[in-house]
């Protein structure tokens, strides 16, 4: 009988080819060659019926043990080559904690939003409130009410984007202080902040659109001093405790007196450089007691109250504190300008 040998030689290259595989599929590929409907084991099964009927017995359990011992080859092999794959994987995925992280930028708050955050808070502090208005504004309020009728001379100063005769895009925060007193009893201790617009040409100075913050007080017995103390307060905070300030005397129809305030160069410390063209001193905001008329017309009677008002611009604010010379570097949003900020 010459199927045994052959028997033994199947098994010695099922084994041999197993573990001379180095891959799944492979392996996979011997697995069907041998066990498999017309794998060499069945074939060797099916040739049964030509052996002699008293060795059949012997020669099927030596069939099984061969489909045993071939199995538990291959399941061996396999878990060795899943942690082959497996070592490789984990020598790819591996991290190395000690290296620098990337580091994801974050943005920062613009400049003129920080200058306005802490104004704002400066303002606060003293008990301000915060008021709102609209930037379509009648002309009554941008104008009118704040004792600039029509063809007055002073709406010359400020050059106007009109919407309709009796609307415009507001040249200054100074009507919300219209607003405010139409809607408010006083005592009144309110700032004001927002974009306003004119008619301007873009230079280094100018921008058609540009921030103000307004201020504005009415109670019994507010005076000049009251004013002063305010915005002296202010910019101490604001630009340092050593900034001193100089009230000249100005013009606005809405107030009366009216004052122009300057305070010391932020630049140069008083010392006068480029910044404040050698002077030493910086023209910051208009300021005012609010004229009777004005308080008139909105219903509080100057008689029995005073107050005053300021505007500034918080550009100017914010150019002056970090002596930045072009305006137009607040407005085009370069971020290789905004990240000094941060
Ligand atoms: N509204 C004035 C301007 O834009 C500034 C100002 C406000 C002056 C309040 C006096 C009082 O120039």
């Amino acid at each position: 009988m010459d199927n045994a040998p052959k028997l033994e030689k199947l098994l010695e290259d099922a084994l041999v080819s197993i573990s001379s595989t180095t891959g799944l599929e492979r392996l996979d590929k011997i697995r069907i060659g041998v066990l498999g409907k017309k794998g060499s084991l069945t074939a060797a099964l099916r040739g049964m019926k030509d052996i002699a009927p008293k060795e059949r017995p012997l020669f099927g359990k030596r069939v099984n043990e061969i489909r045993d011992a071939v199995t538990k080859a291959m399941d061996e092999k396999i878990s060795a080559l899943e942690e082959v794959a497996k070592k490789e994987r984990l020598k790819q995925e591996h991290i190395d904690v000690t290296l620098p992280g990337t580091k994801h930028s974050i943005g920062g708050l613009h400049p003129l939003t920080q200058i306005y955050y802490e104004t704002r808070d400066i303002f606060v502090s003293m008990g301000f409130e915060i008021m709102d208005g609209p930037e379509v504004e009648y002309d009554k309020y941008n104008f009118e009410m704040l004792n600039i009728p029509k063809d007055h001379p002073a709406r010359d100063m400020q050059d106007t984007f009109y919407v309709t005769p009796d609307i415009v895009l507001r040249t200054h925060t100074s009507p919300v202080q219209i607003r405010t007193m139409l809607r408010k009893e006083p005592p009144i201790r309110v700032i004001a902040p927002g974009r306003v617009y004119r008619s301007d040409d873009v230079d280094s100075t100018h921008s058609p659109i540009f921030n103000q913050i307004e201020g504005l007080v009415v109670g019994k017995d507010i005076s000049f001093a009251n004013l002063k103390d305010t915005l002296n307060r202010f910019l101490k905070e604001f630009y340092g405790k050593d900034t001193k300030t100089k009230f000249r005397p100005g013009h606005f129809p809405f107030t009366e007196p009216s004052a122009e305030v300057d305070a010391t160069c932020a630049k140069c410390g008083g010392s006068g450089c480029g910044v404040c063209k050698g002077t030493g001193m910086i023209e910051i905001l208009g300021c005012g007691m609010v004229h009777p008329s004005v308080l008139a017309g909105c219903g509080i009677d100057p008689e029995v109250y005073t107050g005053f008002a300021f505007g500034m611009g918080l550009d100017r604010l914010a150019t002056i504190k970090y002596g930045i010379t072009d305006i137009r570097l607040l407005f085009e949003n370069d971020i290789r300008f905004l990240s000094q900020f941060k």
